[in-house]
């Protein structure tokens, strides 16, 4: 198509001065250019969903592409990485999950990132684009918390009928760990985009009633300048979470702990067996 486009002009252009031809042979080039782009990137969009599909479609299994499993229970390699968040590493966690790399390219990071002990080197965040952008076949989802490797307190999801985002809220909320008031006390906020002024992400609170007296139960702190005390920390972002069996006070409670690791796992669905 170029080249015929190319000859075209050339064809055309022999009254021309070298300037018109010039230019018009760049703007040829540039449109082409970026039709082949757009064509590069459709292909490559329908290899991944065909690569996380399973190659047929047809099959029931999932988990092809997912990477390697996970025993984040010890009962057993049923949960796949979807995302790490790394405490203090001066990106954004939310960005990062919801992957929006038309505004900024994907860090390169280094290998440890892909699994859940924060003493090990990573200074990133690790994104799963094989199962965040094709959420499907996805069974359940657990939010992690950790400390040097050790599974602190975990939210496990119910995650028929979600999206990468809308997983992460009271009504999907299978088992909250040790928060044995969770399931029944209101939140002011549940959500994955959280409190968006003043970046309280994957923030489950309970009532905001200034710096002093908010209360809640988890809260990736992903602002530079937050602007309340129980969230200033030297580095961004921090996973702050109620180290007790219930919400706790920001502020003042002792029982506000720090993972270094928030680790977001997914179990696929083990095939089409009948409920
Ligand atoms: C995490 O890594 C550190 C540093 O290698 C190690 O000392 C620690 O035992 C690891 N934690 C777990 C739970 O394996």
């Amino acid at each position: 198509m170029f080249v015929f486009a190319a000859v075209t002009i050339l064809a055309l252009s022999n009254a021309c001065q070298g300037y018109n031809l010039v230019s018009s042979l760049r703007s040829v080039v540039s449109q082409e250019v970026s039709q082949v782009e757009g064509r590069l990137a459709k292909k490559l969009e329908t290899l991944i969903s065909l690569q996380n599909a399973g190659g047929s479609g047809a099959s029931c299994s999932a988990a092809s592409g997912w990477g390697r499993p996970f025993n984040v229970f010890g009962k057993g390699d049923n949960y796949y990485l979807a995302f790490r968040g790394t405490a203090g590493v001066g990106s954004s966690v939310y960005e990062a999950y919801i992957g929006d790399y038309s505004k900024k390219p994907m860090r390169n990071i280094e290998p440890c990132c892909t699994q859940v002990n924060g003493s090990l080197p990573c200074s990133g965040h690790y994104r799963n684009a094989g199962i965040l952008n094709n959420w499907q076949n996805i069974e359940e989802v657990v939010v992690a918390l950790y400390e040097r490797g050790v599974l602190k307190q975990s939210l496990t999801f119910d995650a028929a009928g979600t999206d990468y985002l809308s997983w992460f809220s009271p009504a999907n909320l299978k088992d909250a760990g040790k928060w044995q008031d969770l399931k029944e006390k209101t939140t002011n906020f549940f959500s994955i985009a959280g409190d968006t002024l003043w970046k309280r992400r994957f923030f489950i609170n309970h009532l905001y009633l200034g710096c002093l007296a908010d209360n809640g139960w988890f809260l990736a702190m992903d602002n530079p300048l937050p602007p309340c005390q129980y969230e200033k920390y030297s580095s961004f972002p921090q996973f702050l979470y109620s180290s007790g069996t219930g919400r706790m006070t920001w502020s003042s409670s002792g029982e506000v702990a720090q993972a270094d690791v928030m680790a977001i796992f997914v179990k696929p669905y083990n095939g089409c067996r009948s409920k």
